[in-house]
């Protein structure tokens, strides 16, 4: 991916946050996951008043890719992800919960799969997924 790529679906991510349905906790996440023909599936976080079943924005983005085909490693090159309270600014780093990374691990090849942040006044901050998630569960 070209660097000028990641502040695109950074700023894909920026507008995904403006979805996020998050009146319990206040913090809105958006999420743009970029597969490999170029399509892009946004995602925010949706919250319920019970709690549990609250889904972050990472996963709300793969759900919504996978349930239109995409599967394979192959399918998927890289998500960004913007978060911080509502009416604020995304916060410097906002990194995936654990529950995102394993599904992101499902999913993506760890090695060549990247996860871009908020980073700071150079641009945002880009990790391979195997950098988030050492040692991965896998079946
Ligand atoms: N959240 C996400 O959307 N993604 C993450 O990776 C971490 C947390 C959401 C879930 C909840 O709605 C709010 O942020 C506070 O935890």
């Amino acid at each position: 991916m070209k660097r000028l790529d990641f502040y695109q679906l950074y700023d894909e991510a920026c507008k995904a946050r403006d979805m996020a349905y998050a009146p319990y906790s206040g913090f809105t996440v958006g999420a743009a996951l970029l597969t490999t023909d170029e399509k892009v599936y946004l995602g925010c976080n949706i919250e319920n008043s019970a709690y549990t079943p609250t889904c972050c924005a990472e996963r709300v983005a793969f759900y919504k890719a996978v349930g239109d085909g995409y599967t394979k490693p192959s399918d998927f090159q890289a998500i960004a992800i913007a978060g911080g309270m509502k009416d604020e600014e995304a916060r410097s780093k906002c990194p995936p919960c654990g529950v995102c990374r394993q599904v992101m691990s499902e999913f993506c090849d760890a090695d060549s799969f990247l996860v871009i942040m908020t980073g700071d006044e150079n641009g945002p901050e880009v990790h391979n997924l195997s950098e988030l998630l050492p040692l991965g569960f896998k079946l």
